[in-house]
């Protein structure tokens, strides 16, 4: 058998060297060089998924039957987008120390109960770490089987041989392929193994969770480099100083993105959290200002969050502006809206928001909320506590409609809201008496109208 070679190919214009160079000689970009395989034929087979290769029509293929297997854990199915395809490739990232590890395990447990053997590879921790964690879990299966093993081509034999139900790689970043020669967790090893374990998967029609770290910049352990092959990409979200943990679905080949799933990290484990608005909400001050409540969508769910703000006067200067949990450029924005269209001075003050629970909101939905609690604690009204606000707010202070309102209302109206402050062009449209006084509120002027009284 011929020696398989590598050489190192320039990520930006496809430069290729025998070896590894700081600086690309033909397009000039800088640390930009990984390592590949050279080696055309096995390369041409690992991009050639199924058997057949002829030219086909559409109609000719039969179904793809979408059969899931349920995981057994709601809020991961629900993020997969309801339940595991057979042959589908997931990764899982997250910073250390989230949680990834007890996710999957007691998901592996939850599968292992229905399907039959599964197979764990770690080549992080040691099989006592594992039992360890197990035990804490109360977990203990003779059907999940642990392999302390570091070679990809050692780990694909050995399943081919054992045919689990599922696969997981803990992590992606310590294994490795014999045929490159640089460190484990580079670039070129962990796009070269994930491919290796992607062509196992689809042939074998075996599940296979990744399980990746990303660094604050999300670059060098290189989860990131994996999201294009991939069928499935889900972040583990949440912060250390909170118990809360969100599984968020960033790409998924067999569902809808942006689906969140929720979890609380207890002393025994990771519990789903079913209704997250009343978590979320469970320790809200009351009659406090600065506080309100916004109704968000996340995928296919309503969540509702509290936001806070907290307005004071400048000690030093140049005024502050932070933010948590929604996107700083909005709140800068949102502000200059504020003193542009609603007379408010906030030039002499610092400005805090945060979203309670460490959770992030992304849509603009959230920006009549944010509004209204930078309003309550500027003036010093505290907003009543069944009262809730969304709304896009744009540049000219207009409030603008968002979607899927009546999904946002009910669930208010579930948990015992009584009002709620919505875009008109919103509450004019709705037909359902949902149960809640709903005003609707074409600028900001009007809403903070709401905010007097
Ligand atoms: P882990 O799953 O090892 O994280 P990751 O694989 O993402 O690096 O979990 C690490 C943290 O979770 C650790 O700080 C301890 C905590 N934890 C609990 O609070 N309760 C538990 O039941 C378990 C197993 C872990
Ligand atoms: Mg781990």
């Amino acid at each position: 058998m011929s020696k398989i070679k590598s050489v190192f190919q320039c990520q930006a214009c496809g430069y290729s060297s025998p070896k590894w160079l700081g600086k690309c000689p033909d397009c000039g970009a800088w640390n930009s060089f990984t390592e590949e395989r050279q080696d055309p034929k096995a390369l041409k087979s690992a991009n050639r998924m199924g058997t057949s290769t002829e030219i086909q029509p559409l109609s000719s293929i039969s179904g793809g039957k979408d059969k899931r297997v349920h995981t057994g854990i709601n809020e991961l199915d629900r993020v997969l987008g309801g339940g595991l395809v057979d042959g589908a490739m997931v990764l899982i990232g997250g910073d250390p120390g989230i949680g990834k590890s007890t996710l999957i395990l007691q998901a592996l447990a939850k599968l292992a109960e229905r399907t039959g053997k599964v197979l764990y590879v770690s080549g992080e921790e040691s099989p006592e770490q594992i039992k360890l964690r197990a035990e804490r879990l109360s977990i203990n299966s003779d059907r999940i089987m642990l392999f302390p093993e570091t070679v990809v081509e050692n780990v694909i034999a050995a399943a081919a041989d054992m045919k689990p139900a599922a696969i997981v790689i803990d992590s992606i970043q310590t294994v490795y392929t014999e045929e490159l020669t640089s460190a484990p967790g580079s670039v070129g090893q962990i796009r070269e193994s994930a491919a290796k374990l992607m062509f196992f998967a689809k042939k074998a029609a075996i599940p296979v969770f990744l399980i990746g770290h990303v660094t604050k910049e999300g670059a060098i352990a290189g989860p990131r480099v994996l999201e294009h092959l991939v069928d499935t990409v889900l972040y583990f979200e949440g912060d250390r100083g909170h118990t809360y943990r969100i599984l968020r679905t960033v790409k998924n080949r067999f569902g809808s993105t942006n689906e969140i799933g929720v979890f609380q990290m207890s002393d025994d484990g990771l519990r789903e959290v079913d209704n997250p608005s009343e978590l979320f909400l469970s320790e809200r001050p009351l009659h406090a200002s600065g506080s309100t409540v916004i109704a968000s969508i996340e995928g296919t769910r309503p969540l509702l969050v509290e936001v806070q703000a907290l307005v004071s006067p400048t000690n030093f200067g140049m005024p502050r502006r932070t933010s948590m949990g929604v996107d700083f450029n909005r709140v800068n924005l949102l502000i200059a809206v504020l003193e542009k269209k609603a007379g408010m001075t906030l030039g002499g003050m610092d400005v805090f928001v945060n979203i309670v629970g460490g959770i992030k909101i992304l849509e603009p939905a959230a920006d009549l909320g944010v509004i209204a609690a930078i309003i309550s604690s500027f003036r010093e009204i505290p907003i009543d506590t069944k009262t809730l606000f969304f709304g896009e707010v744009g540049l000219s202070g207009e409030v603008r409609a968002v979607a899927q309102a009546e999904t946002r209302l009910k669930e208010a109206a579930k948990i015992g809201f009584k009002k709620a402050v919505i875009p008109k062009n919103n509450a004019d449209r709705l037909k359902d008496d949902l149960g809640l006084t709903i005003i609707g509120v074409k600028d900001v002027e009007d809403a903070i109208e709401q905010i007097r009284t």
